[in-house]
């Protein structure tokens, strides 16, 4: 189902609330995850306002009204790895989590937004399991649960428009090769379950000295529907998108897709994606745009289809 623009403007809207706290954001998420490891919605349901239809709950960017039965929340999971962000300036968060050793692994990134009386407002998520891009939660798990990601110390915190800046950054740099991404070590992107690394050369506008991460991807898509988390303390932005065409079996349809990055001293530390596609691989049988196969056996994810 396409979303209409409509709807994912109204969900890029953030709240303007004046007293959400950060402690609140983490009782949210904590909630939240307390649900989803139960498969009851019971905990996150507290959050909701008792005035009636003014939440909404969606995956892959489609609403699911009867979400206290059949969304994934109704199923419980073993979490066997978690991150959450808190943006009190939105008062939003965002989670990620990393099931992999559930009988059905999934990978889920979650946004949360609260309305100005502090009630939950939406729940977003993309859900990726297997056949969806570059999926691998066990190569998630492997992949990003030794990363650091401490407090920045108060005083090397960057402002918000920084951080914003380095997802801008990255999905300008879809439309056109222009735009220059500010990568850093270690040079990595984790794709869904899978390293892509970039590689380290030799800057020659430096001197002859430095080494600048240079990443390897195509022009010519404008990336859409930005929806953004922030948290300075941890210089962290994740930006729900969709990603127009990924899927190269409906070419003309954007892919739900969530970009979790940090960043320090003005470069991109890290960064993990979560892209939900309706056929096995995006269409793409195991390669990143098509050109450089990144060796994911086709066979793992040959019977996905989702409509
Ligand atoms: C998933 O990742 C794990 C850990 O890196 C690896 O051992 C496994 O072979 C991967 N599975 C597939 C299907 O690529
Ligand atoms: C990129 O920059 C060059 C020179 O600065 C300019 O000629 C070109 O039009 C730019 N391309 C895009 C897509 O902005
Ligand atoms: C360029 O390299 C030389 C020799 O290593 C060094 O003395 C000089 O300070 C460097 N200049 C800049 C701008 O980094
Ligand atoms: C993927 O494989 C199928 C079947 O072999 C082929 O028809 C299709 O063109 C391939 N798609 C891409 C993007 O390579
Ligand atoms: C995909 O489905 C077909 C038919 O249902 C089955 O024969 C095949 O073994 C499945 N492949 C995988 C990798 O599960």
């Amino acid at each position: 189902m396409k979303p209409s623009t409509t709807t994912l403007l109204l969900l890029a809207t953030p709240a303007a609330a004046a007293s959400c706290a950060k402690t609140f954001l983490q009782t949210a998420t904590a909630y939240y995850l307390t649900s989803q490891k139960a498969g009851s919605p019971s905990s996150l349901s507290s959050l909701l306002s008792t005035t009636p239809n003014n939440f909404l709950y969606l995956e892959n960017n489609i609403l699911i009204p009867d979400w206290k039965r059949s969304s994934l929340l109704a199923t419980p999971l073993v979490i066997d790895f978690s991150r959450s962000i808190h943006d009190t300036t939105q008062c939003a968060t965002f989670t990620e989590l990393v099931s992999a050793t559930s009988k059905h692994p999934y990978v889920v990134h979650t946004r949360m937004l609260f309305g100005p009386d502090l009630s939950l407002s939406l729940v977003e998520s993309v859900v990726t399991d297997a056949g969806d891009w570059l999926f691998n939660a066990t190569g998630t798990l492997n992949l990003i649960r030794d990363e650091k990601w401490d407090p920045i110390p108060s005083g090397r915190r960057e402002s918000r428009s920084k951080i914003q800046g380095y997802a801008d950054a990255y999905f300008d740099r879809f439309a056109s090769a222009n735009v220059s991404v500010p990568w850093g070590a270690p040079c990595l992107r984790v794709e869904g379950g899978v390293a892509v690394r970039g590689e380290m050369k030799t800057d020659k506008n430096k001197n002859g000295t430095a080494e600048e991460c240079v990443m390897v991807w195509p022009v010519g898509i404008h990336v859409p529907y930005r929806r953004y988390v922030i948290d300075e303390e941890f210089g962290a932005v994740d930006v729900f998108v969709g990603f127009p065409g990924l899927d190269r079996t409906r070419s003309d349809q954007a892919v739900a897709d969530s970009h979790f990055f940090r960043g320090e001293a003005g470069r991109i530390k890290y960064l993990h994606t979560a892209s939900a596609c309706w056929t096995a691989g995006c269409g793409l049988n195991g390669t990143v745009f098509g050109r450089r196969s990144l060796g994911v056996p086709v066979d793992n994810v040959a019977n996905k289809t989702k409509a």
